[in-house]
């Protein structure tokens, strides 16, 4: 039997694949196969897009992990700079595809404009 309903575009997996990292935290290859499987979307296509968002984590316990962007604008931004006074565990990421936000950075799952204040460890 085939279903009828038209597959989400690029723009609505991104949408999901947002909202379940914000739901559960991290993205695991059962999650990943689930929302394929509850959106009728070709798993290949979710696998697609979700390599195309290297903020996305694909396991727990990363919550205190601070991704900070290495594209072009925040890099003018600072990037590099605030990445290197980052008193916590930083991973380098290409371009977060939020740039309105330079210096763009993600922190507890969340994209966020970076300020210095705001990173340090509580
Ligand atoms: S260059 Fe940093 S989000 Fe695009």
């Amino acid at each position: 039997m085939t279903s009828l309903a038209k597959p989400p575009n690029d723009a609505a997996l991104v949408r999901l694949l947002r909202a379940a990292q914000s739901a559960y935290g991290y993205l695991s290859p059962e999650i990943l196969e689930s929302l394929a499987s509850s959106a009728g979307a070709h798993i290949g296509d979710v696998l697609r897009i979700y390599g195309s968002m290297p903020h996305l984590q694909a396991y727990p316990g990363s919550r205190d992990e601070v991704l900070v962007c290495t594209g072009k604008h925040c890099q003018n931004a600072g990037a590099a700079t605030l990445a290197g006074k980052m008193g916590r565990r930083v991973r380098r990421v290409p371009c977060l595809g939020c740039c309105q936000k330079a210096p763009a950075v993600v922190k507890n799952g969340r994209v966020a404009r970076a300020r210095l204040e705001q990173l340090q460890p509580a």
